[in-house]
């Protein structure tokens, strides 16, 4: 057991700091009372080493490149959960028996139609609209919609707010895709998987009978589990500080999407498989190692690099075996996986990138399978908010229901003019 004080001095005071430690990861200097005691805030833009909340949902070892959900690590769940169960797993705490399982599957099943109302929502959009647009319109609109359940203060509110929420994404995300190809929407077909209804509300036309490809749905599930939830990341943040002054969770939701969009965190991965197709050939990867690495070029390798991660993200390396399974498996190939593959290997090589410890992340190879799978690069960046609901959820379910909960309210260094009196108009 370290110490279980730390101790400032400054300004000619000490001031003492009582350190916490969790279950596992670094431990954390309380300074709740620093403002009080010592009239000086602490100064940390971008949070880079603070600690907002304690959580018992995601647990990530930067170091080690260790992620857990609830303690179990992301490959166990990869490789024998499927995004269901993760689900539960995330919002109740522990993998489901059988027959939670089941009830739990059935309870999301049956909220994935959308009101009637929403399919107007959608005429007003233009067909060209990016989804994630169609995302954070959709789902805020949704706050307008459910009148049954807006008190978060009761938890069987916040259990069907989030139910709905993880059941109509899918809903929501294949009806932007169907909108913006002009091709009619697809009711939900209860008879399919949660993955396997998503598929078919994307692919399937009602001209015709949808057959579910069970290696898609596999590999598409395994996806979704990669994407749940990733502790206190910048999406995560926004919908817990938006929930934090009792904001109606459809509402918080769709700010977590909108923050999610940024191509420096989920929109990562469209934008990777853009630069990969920029790449478009083995030869041509030196030239942009070289542009990654010039401080005067803003250009970085998408899909590269994590502000937590100073490993390999374990969620790559099940994406990249998952490549291999789905491409052998359909028998198809793509010379951009080869192009990633080789900026892998070449940057990994390269000193910059080692002394800077950037590894691929989750979203340097998730383009390249979904592609495969058939999704056009504009809704990669809504499938991850497809995926990341359930975290969102599970995450602001744990922030409402803490006794300790207030509203986020950070502070600033202020570096504006000192104060000054008003010059009319004529005298300036
Ligand atoms: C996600 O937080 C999460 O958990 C997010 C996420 C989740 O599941 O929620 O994991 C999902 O957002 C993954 C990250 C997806 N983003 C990208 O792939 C975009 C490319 N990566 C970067 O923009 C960057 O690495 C970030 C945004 C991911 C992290 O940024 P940080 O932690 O603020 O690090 P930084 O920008 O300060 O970079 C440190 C150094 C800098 O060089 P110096 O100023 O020290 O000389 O590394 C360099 C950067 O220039 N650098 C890169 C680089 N990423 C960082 N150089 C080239 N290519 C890159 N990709």
């Amino acid at each position: 057991m370290g110490d279980t004080n730390a101790t400032l001095n400054a300004k000619g005071d000490t001031h003492d700091f009582e350190i916490k430690s969790g279950t596992l990861g670094p431990d954390v200097v309380d300074i709740r009372k620093l403002y009080a005691n010592t009239g000086m805030f602490t100064y940390d833009p971008g949070f880079t080493s603070t600690a907002s909340c304690d959580s018992a949902l995601t647990y990530i070892d930067g170091e080690e490149g260790v992620l857990l959900h609830r303690g179990y690590p992301i490959g166990q769940l990869a490789e024998h959960s499927s995004f269901m169960e993760v689900a539960h797993l995330l919002l109740n705490g522990d993998l489901p028996s059988a027959e939670e399982l089941d009830d739990f599957t059935y309870t999301i099943t049956r909220h994935t139609m959308l009101h009637d109302q929403l399919r107007q929502f959608y005429q007003g959009f233009r067909r060209d609209a990016h989804p994630m647009a169609i995302m954070c319109g959709a789902v805020g609109a949704l706050s307008a919609f459910y009148h049954d359940s807006t008190d978060i203060s009761d938890p069987e509110h916040r259990k069907i707010s989030s139910h709905r929420l993880i059941a109509k994404m899918p809903t929501i995300a294949a009806m932007a895709y169907k909108y913006a190809i002009g091709q009619p929407f697809m009711q939900p077909d209860n008879s399919l998987s949660y993955t396997g209804n998503f598929l078919r509300m994307t692919f399937g036309v009602p001209a015709e009978e949808y057959e579910v490809n069970p290696v898609v749905e596999r590999a598409l599930d395994r996806i979704f589990i990669l994407h749940a939830d990733h502790e206190q990341n910048a999406s995560t943040s926004t919908v817990r500080l938006a929930g934090s002054s009792g904001a109606n969770p459809f509402a918080c939701i769709a700010a977590g999407i909108a923050c999610l969009w940024g191509p420096a965190h989920g929109g990562a991965n469209e934008a990777a498989l853009n630069m990969l197709h920029e790449i478009g050939t083995p030869d041509k990867i030196p030239e942009y190692i070289a542009r990654a690495k010039n401080k005067d070029d803003p250009f970085r390798l998408m899909g590269f690099g994590h502000r937590v991660y100073k490993n390999y993200d374990p969620r790559a390396t099940v994406m990249q075996k998952t490549v291999r399974e789905v491409f052998e498996s359909l028998n198809v190939s793509d010379p951009v996986f080869e192009v990633a593959l080789q900026l892998e290997e070449m940057a990994l090589n390269d000193d910059y990138f080692v002394e800077k410890k950037l590894f691929p992340n989750v979203d340097f190879y998730s383009g390249v399978i979904l592609s495969a799978i058939g999704f056009p690069t504009t809704m990669f960046t809504a499938l991850f908010a497809l995926a990341r609901t359930v975290g969102w959820v599970a995450q602001w379910n744990e922030m409402i229901s803490d006794p300790a909960q207030r509203i986020g309210r950070p502070r600033q260094l202020y570096t504006g003019p000192a104060q000054r009196d008003y010059v009319p108009v004529d005298k300036r």
